[in-house]
């Protein structure tokens, strides 16, 4: 399976430029996931890869190959579309028939295909219906295996699960897993969708404004976002975020909040060290507070303020907490939860090791 490179991308559309000097890469067999907010370019770049769209400039390589100015057809990729494109008049097996009709397959060879994609996706008892009587997960099938059918060493996914609900789409989104790591393509989806993204990809390529704000694996892109953008984007609840001071208390490296509580930032990797008086955005993740009788030597921040509101959805609660002149989101046991009250004090503590710092104007991280 190719690997799939993007150089020096540009796409405008007459003054408006949607993708200004974009360069990615992916190695065989990965799993790219190409996500961000609406109206940041994704399709635009799958367009461009699939050959239903033109770049201004740049060059778009598929292994070896040279690809910019291919036809689609003759780039040996196959896409699936958001909403599905089946043949309406077609039966299940007419559309996934359809799907081999430019290649001129023999016969035989071209009934073992489809029967090997229907196994896969589990269409067999499905064969001779319509799209009209098909749920949307077995459309969803369907427009997949059509792209099956084609062997192609790459397959692109726009949204494919948008129109889906939600237990539909956590099943699907298992299938295209297991069906990535069986036959191993090389897969570029597009997706707004951030623990599709997380899930499924080994590489993520966070989007923003026609740029790539970072690309690495999902931990990579969790644990060590590369700037506010990706910070707050990627996390549900997402990170919290408060401006601190940094300064030298004690002989300590500390954040000071602008209410005057203190983080603790000695143990902070930092790149380079940081200016006394420096501003910074401090990132803390609601997962990573603890109970205070959990705590160990490594706390940095520990702090007693009282609940605003208590979001308890089965699994566990969402504590919205009162600090800093702002609100800060903390992940609790549903039993920790369990009666607590607007306005009752809680202890929470976090440790060193899960700091987030952002300089407050470039919005790197530090
Ligand atoms: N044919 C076109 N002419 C002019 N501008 C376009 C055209 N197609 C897309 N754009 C613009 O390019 C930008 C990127 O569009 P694109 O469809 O790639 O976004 P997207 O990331 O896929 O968004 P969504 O999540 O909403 O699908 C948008 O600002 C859009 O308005
Ligand atoms: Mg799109």
């Amino acid at each position: 399976m190719p690997s799939v490179s993007f150089d020096h991308i540009v796409k405008k559309y007459g003054e408006l430029t949607v993708l200004d000097d974009l360069n990615l890469s992916i190695e065989d067999g990965d799993f790219l996931v190409l996500l961000g907010p609406s109206g940041c370019g994704k399709t635009t770049l799958l367009n461009l890869l699939a050959g239903l769209n033109d770049v201004s400039s740049g060059q778009i390589m598929i292994g070896s190959r040279d690809v910019t100015d291919l036809d689609p057809k003759d780039r040996g990729l196959a896409m699936v579309f958001q909403s599905y494109a089946l043949y309406p008049t077609k039966t299940v097996r007419g559309n996934l028939k359809f799907g081999l009709s430019a290649s001129r397959l023999p016969k035989e060879e071209a009934e073992k295909r489809i029967a090997w994609a229907a196994d896969m996706l589990q269409l067999g008892p499905l064969m001779e219906r319509k799209p009209a009587q098909l749920s949307g997960g077995q459309r969803q099938r369907v427009a997949i295996g059509r792209a099956l059918v084609k062997h192609a060493d790459v397959l692109l996914f726009d949204e494919p699960l948008s129109n889906l609900d939600a237990k539909l789409r956590t099943e699907m989104r298992m299938e295209i897993k297991k069906l990535h790591e069986t036959l191993n393509p090389t897969v570029v989806y597009v997706t707004h969708d951030q623990i599709e993204a997380m899930t499924m990809a080994t590489k993520i390529a966070i989007m923003n404004g026609g740029e790539i704000q970072q690309f690495g694996s999902p931990d990579e892109v969790y644990e060590n976002p590369a700037n506010l953008f990706v910070a707050s984007f990627i996390g549900s609840p997402a990170m919290n975020l408060f401006n601190v001071d940094i300064g030298v208390v004690n002989g300590e490296v500390v954040g000071t909040f602008s209410t005057g509580e203190t983080i603790v930032l000695s143990a902070y990797p930092f790149e380079r060290p940081p200016q006394a008086g420096a501003k910074a955005v401090v990132g803390l993740r609601p997962e990573h507070f603890a109970r205070p009788e959990e705590a160990s030597g490594d706390t940095a921040l520990a702090i007693e303020v009282p609940v605003r509101t208590v979001e308890r959805t089965g699994s566990d609660a969402i504590l919205t907490l009162n600090f800093a002149g702002g609100l800060l989101a903390v992940r609790a046991e549903p039993d920790r939860a369990a009666g607590m009250k607007a306005g009752q004090m809680v202890p929470v503590r976090y440790p060193k090791s899960k700091i987030n710092l952002f300089d407050a104007q470039s919005g790197q991280r530090m």
